[in-house]
């Protein structure tokens, strides 16, 4: 029982809330003031790594929001060898000692929901809306993760066997875990790997996004506030060519979770199959092209709601977000001009404000990358509708294109720009295949009233989750289990029942009375 008496998602805040809205106005502000650092923090310590470098603050290129310094090394060997001293204690105290600490871990990142949600706003340039969400979801995955520790690592389960004989099979914590996570949720999926890893038995080795390392340094000194043994959870910034690669390379490690591109898990991938010794897990949870299938039966107001927050929120940098909308050659024309519409409305600048609806892509080479897109559609398709930017950071507003088919896309395009397929009903099926061809298989829209439709489109597009007649983003930990397949994860899912199994060993023990 996961959503019960026994645990709770998180409520957050409402930005409906005037004082709601004013006080997090005004924690970006005092944040404002300060200048924030990062560095290796290793047994609960910042230890001096590399010179400095800047983390400047996307919505605004004259802002430093503070420094950060990258782990060496030895700082790497020494992380190593205090997780390896700490594990076993850990992974004995069994699973309600550990949902103890997570779940205070939950509470003091609500106790501190302003700050962090201020941290978001400058270092990863997140609107206040999308912190609170992403302060939520770092909640439930904590909250989530304790209750299947609880469940599943407690007792060792009796099996039946012959008369004479007792049967059990428990789970156990691998060992030394890395984590390595994205900048575009730098607190939920840092934190919740870190959480699931943790649940299950591991110490962990934590390396942020080079973008995002303030508000993870944030994280892990609440872990250790929260009661964590700190040689449990070292952060270790840095690049991910020297860092993270130096990471999945060490012997010390017995299992990885990752989140972020496909190219990426695709070089970890071959780091941990060139080793030699124990063969370990890889989690890799990566990038989509993910479609949206609507017919003539759909409510075009829906659509249109249901589009624009899918493909545009969050600056469209969510792995979940709605990259290719199929529509009906009957329909098409009048859902594009609502479309239209609905763009013209967004509120594109500080994501500091509460009104902001969008704001900035990550860097410079986000937006290079978008540039560049873009003008490969002017070229060789057509701009529907492109909106501007603003100046003074890495801004790239929202386009609509419209290509002849998913063939156009090899490969997940991260940003505000939705490329629009029309297509005959009689030809669904190749319309359909040329996307499941892409061999991505993360999210899947589809907008109809009729079941079959619905039922066809996902048996034609195989997606780890699939949304019928509503937006495709924000799934809720523990109640749609996140992750893709084919190209786009190895599962488990994030927030399901089944996270923490690929974190774990399983023993079986036949004792003969
Ligand atoms: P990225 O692959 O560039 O980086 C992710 C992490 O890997 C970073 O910490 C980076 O430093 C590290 N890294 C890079 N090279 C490495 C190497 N050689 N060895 C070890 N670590 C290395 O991805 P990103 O740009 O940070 O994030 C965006 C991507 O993440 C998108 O593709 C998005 O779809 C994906 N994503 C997927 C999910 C999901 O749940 N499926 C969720 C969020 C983001
Ligand atoms: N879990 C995130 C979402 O569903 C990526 O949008």
């Amino acid at each position: 029982e996961v959503y019960g008496p026994r645990r709770r998602n998180s409520a957050g805040l409402d930005l409906s809330v005037r004082a709601d809205r004013a006080r997090l106005e005004a924690s970006v502000v005092v944040l404002d003031a300060v200048t924030l650092s990062a560095g290796p923090l290793i047994d609960g310590k910042v230890v001096a790594g590399g010179a400095p470098l800047p983390v400047i603050a996307p919505a605004n290129d004259r802002k430093v929001v503070g420094a950060v310094s990258e782990a060496q090394a030895p700082q790497i060997d020494e992380a190593f060898r205090l997780a390896r001293a700490a594990q076993p204690a850990w992974d004995q105290a069994g699973g309600p000692a550990r949902a103890q600490v997570l779940r205070a871990m939950a509470d003091a990142l609500e106790t501190n929901i302003d700050r962090l949600i201020a941290i978001l706003a400058r270092e990863a340039g997140k609107t206040l809306s999308d912190g609170i969400a992403e302060v939520r979801e770092a909640v439930d995955f904590c909250r989530y993760y304790a209750t299947l520790a609880e469940d599943q690592f407690g007792e060792a389960q009796v099996l039946k066997g012959p008369v004479g004989e007792t049967n059990s099979l428990r789970l156990a914590g691998r060992g030394v875990f890395v984590c390595i996570s994205p900048w575009n949720f730098p607190l939920a999926i840092f934190t919740g790997q870190i959480a699931a890893a943790l649940a299950a038995g591991n110490a962990v080795l934590a390396k942020p996004a080079e973008q995002t390392p303030l508000i993870a340094s944030e994280a892990v000194k609440l872990y250790h506030a929260a009661g964590l043994d700190p040689r449990l959870l070292a952060l270790l910034p840095g690049r991910g060519e020297t860092v993270g690669a130096a990471l999945v390379a060490h012997e010390g490690l017995d299992g990885v979770a990752f989140t972020g591109g496909t190219d990426t898990a695709w070089r970890i991938n071959q780091t941990l199959a060139a080793r030699q010794g124990p063969i370990v897990p890889f989690i890799a949870e990566t990038g989509g092209l993910n479609g949206m299938f609507v017919d003539t039966t759909a409510q075009r107001e829906q659509v249109i709601d249901d589009v624009i927050v899918s493909a545009f929120g969050s600056a469209g940098q969510r792995c979940s977000a709605l990259r290719l909308l199929f529509l009906p050659e009957d329909t098409a024309d009048h859902i594009i001009d609502g479309l239209k519409g609905a763009m013209d409305a967004l509120v594109l600048g500080d994501p500091a404000k509460a009104v902001t609806d969008v704001g900035p892509v990550i860097d410079a080479e986000a937006k290079e990358a978008l540039v560049a897109h873009q003008a490969r559609l002017a070229k060789d398709a057509k701009i529907l509708h492109a909106l501007a930017a603003p100046a003074g950071g890495t801004f790239f507003a929202p386009v609509l294109a419209e290509i002849p088919s998913a063939d156009f896309l090899e490969r997940e395009v991260f940003g505000p720009i939705l490329h629009v397929v029309r297509y005959k009903p009689e030809r669904l099926e190749q319309v359909a295949g040329a996307l499941a061809a892409r061999r991505y298989g993360l999210t899947l829209g589809v907008h109809s009233r009729i079941e079959r439709f619905a039922a066809d489109v996902q048996r034609l597009v195989p997606a780890g989750n699939a949304y019928v007649n509503r937006s495709m983003t924000g799934a809720v930990v523990g109640v749609q289990p996140f992750g893709g397949e084919g190209l786009s994860g190895t599962g488990p899912k994030a927030g399901g029942p089944h996270a923490l199994l690929r974190f774990a060993v399983e023993r079986a023990v036949s004792v003969n009375i």
